[in-house]
């Protein structure tokens, strides 16, 4: 039987043609995804992925939020399962790499595993994670999370979607609340495979990024409460315009970003306008700013002068303004011992490799909190994705996984 570091690879062919078969859920409009959590198109995404796990040879376990676990035996009653895993669940105009890439990578492992007759002393495990982009519901990598003990399950179960729709509702609604209490179980380790998201390792000519860090993030939603009125007949001086309050602070966001540069950055990427009418002063906006740095106190910054200025720039024009904190972690430290494992894996297989700082945020971020914990990143066409023209090819995706194979076997140690 071979052994790790005696070239065993994936299966890439079958590990793509798996990606496009799951992309066939939840069509965007563009050639992506839109199979957004706690969807009708999430539950089929769902059934899929747990039908080939079964045909693996897994057993799947669920928990209370949805979090999907499929389990290949070890050798050893007594050891841990490593884990590797990411999200199945797409942005609204997403792509079809950005998590996927990372839960069927790691069901590909467990399939080549399966050919190649190998077996591990630690179980392996695949996990699939419940709303990882918080689009619909707020904040991103909610129930990671809430397997991290960093948010309540009845406080998760609580958020709303932008109809009033409640999280727990709609999971139980789609027929994926698991009966296993959250975060119970224990993890030897945990390796999150990724497309990077940005134009660092294409333009670097590296397959791999061996990712050490994470940059924090903070999600502030403001609300801006002016006067709805005609935008004909209301005299200029007379006009509570919040649409023009939010554009002041809009500006101010992008201002305090630069003030960090080249590392820090920020934008409001969710901007809800009322009535959104052509002819009437908008009332009120709701819109959230995303601001990001790998330094803590650079985010607690930019946090403090957004509240401090944007106040003042609304009490300059007679608006109300609300500031409300709906996400954020700190910036992360991967597991030294994994992320050795993932740099160890590529210089075996004789992949060019770098250093990498992720710039998204992943449940990786709030795993490492409770398992030592990695992530592997590949290339993705231009840096581009929360977009449906997201790409990467089938070179990249099949050495991000033989790179997350490598680490995994070292880790869960094969038995002869
Ligand atoms: C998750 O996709 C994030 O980085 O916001
Ligand atoms: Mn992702
Ligand atoms: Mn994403």
């Amino acid at each position: 039987m071979p052994a790790p570091g005696e070239n065993l690879r994936i299966n890439g062919d079958r590990l793509w043609d798996s990606l496009m078969e799951m992309a066939k859920i939840g069509p965007g409009v563009a050639g992506g995804n839109n199979r957004q959590t706690l969807t009708d198109a999430d539950a089929e995404g769902r059934t899929l992925f747990q039908k080939w796990c079964e045909e693996a040879g897994c057993d799947m376990g669920l928990d209370t939020m949805g979090n999907m676990f499929a389990i290949r035996p070890g050798t050893d009653p007594d050891a841990l399962p490593v884990y590797m895993g990411s999200h199945l669940d797409t942005q609204p105009t997403g792509g079809k790499y950005d998590g996927v890439l990372g839960v069927l990578g790691a069901l590909e492992v467990v399939r080549s595993l399966n050919d190649m007759g190998i077996k591990t002393r630690h179980p392996i495990a695949i996990a699939n994670w419940t709303n990882e982009e918080g689009t619909r519901f707020a904040p991103a990598m909610l129930s990671s999370g809430v397997f991290a003990g960093i948010h309540t399950e009845d406080w998760a179960k609580a958020r709303q979607d932008a109809d009033g729709k409640l999280f727990g509702d709609e999971l139980r609604r789609i027929g994926w609340q698991g009966e296993e209490p959250v975060g119970q179980r224990k993890m030897h380790a945990m390796f999150e495979l990724h497309i990077e998201q940005g134009p660092i390792l294409e333009a670097e000519g590296k397959n791999i990024g061996v990712v050490t860090h994470g940059q924090g993030l903070s999600w502030t939603q403001i609300t801006i409460t002016g006067k709805d009125s005609h935008t004909g007949s209301t005299p200029m001086p007379l006009r509570k315009n919040a649409g023009l309050g939010m554009a002041r602070i809009l500006e101010l966001v992008d201002q305090i970003a630069w003030s960090h540069a080249p590392h820090a950055v920020g934008a409001a990427g969710h901007i809800d306008v009322y009535p959104n009418s052509r002819n009437v002063i908008p009332g009120k906006v709701v819109f959230t700013v995303d601001f990001r740095s790998p330094d803590l106190a650079v985010i607690q910054d930019m946090e403090h002068r957004l509240r401090l200025e944007g106040q003042k720039i609304c009490d300059e024009m007679g608006l109300d303004v609300a500031f409300e904190k709906v996400g954020g972690f700190d910036p992360v430290a991967f597991d030294a011992g994994c992320v050795a494992a993932v740099r160890r894996a590529a210089e075996s297989l004789g992949y060019a490799h770098m250093n990498i700082i992720s710039g998204a945020g992943h449940d990786a971020c709030w795993i490492n909190q409770v398992a030592p914990t990695a992530m592997i990143m590949c290339p993705c066409v231009d840096g581009l994705s929360h977009n449906e023209a997201e790409e990467i090819s089938k070179d990249w995706a099949t050495a991000g996984t033989d790179v997350l194979l490598h680490a995994v076997l070292e880790t869960a140690g094969v038995v002869a």
